[in-house]
């Protein structure tokens, strides 16, 4: 196993459209593997295939029910499907350093996907964990919960953003 590296925003990956997976061979198991070792190191509950500079549609997502526990999903090429209900609930991002906020996401979801050796899934999330997949989802079409944001907390996140950038 092998941790990569978060990429973080501006960065342009984060930017791009991940393109659909169709080999579920060894390769990608390691892919899946890396991804979640690298999640649990930096203390996240997902992760998307972008954010390690892996234009590919692949996410990974803690479901463990217990603090210690390191219980995760993969999900291949993820549709959601239908959505029905709206919440409002804080977001951070691996990919966003230092900044969190309120953002609105379905409260249900239908998820289509593929797990790591190309079987289908198609089940419902709801609350938190469908607010996760949302959030994953988004990545890998170059979405950032910071782009669904009101625009006068975009404009205080990029003067935020502008203070760490010349910070370094
Ligand atoms: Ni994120």
């Amino acid at each position: 196993m092998a941790l990569r590296t978060i990429l973080t925003h501006p960065h342009p990956v984060l930017r791009e459209k991940a393109v659909k997976i169709s080999e579920f061979d060894s390769t990608l198991h390691q892919l899946a593997k890396d991804m979640a070792e690298t999640m649990y190191e930096a203390q996240g509950v997902g992760l998307a295939g972008n954010q390690i500079g892996v234009a590919r549609q692949i996410a990974v997502i803690d479901i463990s029910a217990q603090e210690d526990e390191k219980k995760y999903i993969v999900l291949i090429n993820p549709v959601i499907s239908e959505g029905e209900g709206c919440e409002s609930g804080k977001e951070g991002c691996l990919s966003v350093v230092e900044y969190d906020a309120k953002v609105e996401r379905f409260k249900k979801i239908r998820v289509t996907a593929q797990d790591a050796k190309g079987k289908p899934l198609d089940f419902i999330a709801e609350d938190r964990f469908a607010r996760i997949i949302q959030h994953e989802v988004d990545h890998l079409h170059g979405t950032l919960f910071i782009d669904r944001i009101s625009r006068l907390k975009q404009d205080m996140y990029k003067r935020k953003m502008k203070k760490i950038l010349e910070k370094k």
